[in-house]
């Protein structure tokens, strides 16, 4: 037996006891005479003490030499501890030791085991097992397991499977680049990892499993960001015979389970915001609605006068900054800065003060009177002390560069609270989105995804008013899931893939088995995936999904632990009928 008990359970109540116990050195402290060393494990650390009085010469010595993170077992009697740690759950009791055994000695580990280290990120993760014995991580992956085993839970309560799909598939258009494995045994052929396994939860609703879920990584070869990886794990749902008022009220409660259950935090039922109108409103499709600051529109009642910079823009558009008024002229000056930056691309910035005596003071005077300026302020809803910041230009441009401003005002306002939750349902999304690099449509959710009922025929005319049956479900200002009513009938889908530009015969090579699948009695159906790692960084109150993975690759996709990717060698490349042709 290692162990009779852990590092984090003993107490008071067992003075006396004879215990036995292993794990790590978080560090000792050497009187000489008395040597204290705290043992850690995954439940807490407990003090041990080896005196001279008490304890054998050798053994002393053998504590006084013990480095950190050695691997040790003692075993020793429960103790009360003559000066307590109220800290500590074990704080009351230290371990006189009787025996001691080194299971395994250590290097000096490149960071410090602790809860705030000296470690830099990149050696962190080139140390990630290291990196696991702190506890900020340690403790992430014990909420990011509670966070699934709810999920599993709640899901098989409500009658949905976990049903496996495989991971060696063909490319599913999920709107990113695949990774792809070359298959041995047919010389020239790829598999490609899943993005999502859209494709055959469908084909499961075809297969009558009715409601299916799984924990599933996904892959995708996309630019990397703090809430992006290029493997990353969804809670993948599926449901038939169900319209979007099921769909989403399966997952408003899946959500409303986890923030009870994981949180402690009760949430009224959500609330719903047209596509449109977040985009109107906070110029974003996840916005964060914890906060105000809305967006007010404001060419109405700025191009009447003789500014051409707002005269000559397609959106004229400001939000109130609570308070902002208390400014200095060169705190605005360093936000006009911010929001100059090339990461934002706005070229400029107007204000206005908001004057305590109800009075305005812009950066346009010499354009816009005080009814003028009165009338922004009503817009905005800015009031007496606030600072409107107003940015103009085309449309799509000056809406995300000032909700980039928003947000970073808001956090510096400190009006992100990570304790408070804002979810929020985005709905009908646009069917299509115009991608400027191809000069041509795509489907913004995947090309699965129904359009609203009675727009199939505006495809024809209007392809980028066509509203599609898609919704996200949104979090604190985060994405953190989206779905989609389904086409179920292969007429429907085949003209889907001719809007977007694919010939039948591609469309055939590519997702024949799906239209085949249809003409075999398709249910209608629908589902949503979560984004597992996104959503459990934000119920742990934080945005970066690395923090909540166990081994997470750098922002260049590299695993610098195991140090991947990395070249295979020549007869392997043979063996797979690969040839490299690399340019120096
Ligand atoms: P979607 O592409 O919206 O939908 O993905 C679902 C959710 O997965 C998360 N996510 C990511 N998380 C971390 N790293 C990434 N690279 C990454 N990409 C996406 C997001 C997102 O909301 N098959 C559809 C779902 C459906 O229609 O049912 C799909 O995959 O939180």
């Amino acid at each position: 037996m290692y162990r009779s008990h852990n590092c984090g359970e003993l107490n008071a109540s067992y003075i006396n006891k004879e215990v036995t116990l292993a794990g790590w050195v978080q560090k000792s402290r050497d009187k000489g005479f008395i040597v204290w060393v705290d043992l850690r494990d995954r439940y807490g650390i407990t003090q041990l003490v080896f005196d001279e009085e008490r304890t054998s010469k050798d053994m002393l010595e053998q504590a006084q030499n013990l480095g950190r993170e050695f691997v040790i077992q003692v075993k020793g009697t429960v103790i009360e501890r003559a000066s307590k740690n109220p800290n500590l759950s074990t704080g009351d009791i230290e371990i006189l030791v009787s025996e001691l055994i080194i299971l395994n000695e250590s290097l000096l580990p490149p960071f410090t085991i602790e809860d705030k280290t000296d470690g830099g990120e990149e050696l962190r993760m080139k140390y990630r097992y290291l990196d696991i014995r702190r506890n900020p991580v340690k403790n992430n992956l014990i909420f990011r397991h509670k966070v699934t085993q709810e999920v599993r839970n709640y899901l098989s309560k409500e009658g949905f499977i976990e049903v496996e799909t495989p991971y060696l598939i063909k490319s599913t258009p999920e709107g990113a680049r695949d990774f792809v494995v070359p298959s041995r045994m047919n010389a020239g052929q790829f598999y490609a990892l899943p993005q999502s396994p859209q494709t055959f939860k469908q084909l499961l609703m075809v297969g009558g499993m009715d409601k299916y879920f799984q924990i599933v990584k996904c892959f995708r070869d996309e630019d990397l960001r703090a809430d992006r990886q290029p493997e990353f794990t969804q809670i993948d749902c599926e449901m038939a015979f169900i319209d979007q008022e099921d769909i989403l009220n399966a997952f408003e409660g899946l959500t409303r389970h986890l923030l009870k259950e994981v949180n402690g935090v009760d949430v009224e039922k959500f609330p719903r915001m047209l596509y449109d109108d977040a985009m109107r409103l906070y110029g974003n499709d996840k916005p964060d609605i914890r906060f105000g600051m809305e967006f007010g529109e404001l060419n109405e009642v700025s191009q009447h006068k003789d500014f051409k910079v707002f005269n000559d823009a397609e959106l004229v558009v400001g939000i109130a900054v609570p308070g902002g008024n208390t400014y200095t002229r060169k705190e605005i000056d360093q936000l006009i800065d911010w929001v100059k930056r090339p990461q934002i691309g706005a070229l400029g910035m107007i204000y206005v003060r908001c004057n305590d005596d109800g009075t305005y003071k812009s950066s346009v005077d010499k354009f816009y009177d005080e009814i003028d300026l009165g009338k922004w302020a009503e817009v905005t809803g800015a009031k007496t002390g606030d600072l409107i910041c107003v940015l103009s230009g085309n449309k799509n441009k000056v809406r995300a560069q000032l909700s980039a401003l928003r947000m970073e005002l808001a956090e510096r306002l400190g009006l992100r609270n990570p304790k408070k939750f804002a979810p929020l349902w985005v709905m009908d999304f646009p069917l299509l989105e115009w991608d400027e690099d191809t000069g041509r449509y795509h489907a913004m959710h995947h090309p699965f995804t129904s359009p609203k009922p009675g727009q199939l025929e505006l495809l024809k005319t209007n392809p980028g008013e066509v509203k599609a049956n898609a919704y996200d479900l949104v979090l604190n200002g985060n994405e953190i899931g989206g779905g989609s009513i389904r086409i179920h009938d292969k007429e429907t889908q085949s003209l889907m893939f001719d809007y977007l530009g694919f010939t039948p015969e591609e469309a055939k090579a590519q997702f024949g088995f799906l239209m085949d699948a249809f003409q075999y009695g398709a249910p209608p159906h629908g589902g949503l995936a979560f984004g597992l790692d996104r959503l459990v960084a934000i119920l742990g109150g934080q945005e970066t999904i690395r923090d909540f993975i166990a081994f997470p690759k750098n922002n260049a996709g590299r695993d610098v632990m195991i140090d991947a990717p990395a070249p295979i060698d020549a007869a392997q490349l043979t063996e797979l009928s690969l040839k490299l042709n690399l340019k120096p």
